[in-house]
């Protein structure tokens, strides 16, 4: 017989839906047996879909400089003691290639909001890209822009874009941003990007100073209207050269129940178990996976600057070498009898 928990659970596979109070449950109150039972839950959804694979996305921090200055950020403008660097696009291809050799089919361009790379070098670098790597997926991480550049980046062929929107509350927003950013422009831009045609992630850290199961809640109900492609989650951890570098981090236990109510909630959304939980715990993207995640972003940064793009502190794999994490990951996985593949990695509707 199920018990009651067990059916609730079932429940909210069946018919994707959550309450407030069974996600308060599950985060805050639930026994170590009903946690069990809903990761199991997870990953019989997310092996059903994508079998027992993880996608692979090679992560490039091209650009350290941020025109913004958000309170949990490590390269936030204010950050003096900040070291900045920009990649050249030569550098940036250089990496791509190397991460085309091990087998990756996905580029991520993340950066801070660098006003050096104006349209027409983004759209430049993507072409590049895309000349090179024809049968690879460009995926940009660049924050907020108009309508127009978003709708250049994709013409110059961007598949994908990733913007967290951190949080759908409003009122906290304004707590973890300063006052020129507002949460309605962010999920704004969500929506621009996937009319455009994107496949688009939005995401949120867990445990950012004011957030309350609430909040998360309301951050589930965005993630239902916009029904995203991708969701990126993963503990906000401090950064001791911001506001923040006080606070409590996120918990990494918490992230991975709320990956594993993502996957019940959103059963063909990709999922990365992020770097920030492979920090926060040590087998923290090892549990994401067997929680539902079935995706792992490997930084493919050059090793010289890996230890400048640091948003948090305590970040893994600074002085790792592209192949090194390439190696670790894909061995960290068949530990768990999973295996890293060597596709693009769409989302199911875009395949
Ligand atoms: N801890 C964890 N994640 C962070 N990010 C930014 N700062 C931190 C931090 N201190 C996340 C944000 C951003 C993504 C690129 O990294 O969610 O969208
Ligand atoms: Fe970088 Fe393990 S993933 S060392």
């Amino acid at each position: 017989m199920a018990s009651a928990f067990e059916n609730k659970i079932l429940e909210m596979r069946d018919k994707h839906e959550i309450s407030l109070d069974l996600l308060t449950y599950i985060l805050k109150e639930s026994t170590e047996d009903e946690r069990k039972f809903l990761c199991e839950k997870a990953q019989e959804v997310s092996q059903k879909i994508f079998g027992k694979s993880v996608y692979l996305r090679g992560l490039i921090e091209f650009t350290n400089y941020c025109k913004n200055d958000c309170y949990y950020c490590g390269i936030r403008c204010s950050n003096k003691n900040a070291s900045r660097y920009r990649l050249s696009e030569e550098e940036i291809l250089s990496c791509c290639e190397k991460g085309a050799e091990l087998g990756f089919k996905t580029f991520v361009l993340q950066g801070g909001e660098d006003p050096y790379y104006n349209d027409d070098r983004i759209c430049a670098i993507v072409r590049a890209i895309k000349e090179a790597h024809p049968d690879c997926a460009v995926t940009l991480s660049i924050g907020e822009k108009s309508y127009e550049s978003y709708q250049r980046y994709f013409e110059a062929g961007a598949d994908r874009y990733l913007l967290r929107h951190e949080t759908a509350n409003e009122e906290h927003y304004a707590m973890l941003h300063p006052k020129n950013l507002s949460g309605a422009h962010r999920k704004q831009c969500l929506r621009d990007l996937k009319k455009i045609g994107y496949q688009v992630g939005c995401g949120i850290m867990l445990g950012t100073p004011g957030q309350t199961v609430a909040h998360i809640y309301e951050d589930i109900q965005f993630m239902q209207e916009l029904q995203p492609h991708m969701i990126g989650i993963g503990p906000f951890i401090a950064h001791k050269d911001t506001p923040f570098k006080d606070q409590p981090s996120g918990s990494a236990e918490e992230t991975i129940l709320l990956l594993a109510i993502l996957r019940l909630l959103f059963p063909k959304v990709l999922l990365p178990a992020t770097t920030a939980l492979g920090t926060a715990d040590a087998f923290g993207r090892e549990k994401g996976i067997l929680a539902g995640a079935n995706v792992i972003m490997p930084n493919l940064s050059p090793s010289n600057v890996r230890d400048k793009y640091l948003l948090y502190d305590g970040k893994i794999c600074t002085g790792e070498e592209a192949a090194e994490c390439n190696a670790c990951l894909r061995a960290r996985m068949k530990k768990i009898g999973y295996t890293v593949v060597d596709s693009r990695g769409d989302h199911p509707d875009f395949a």
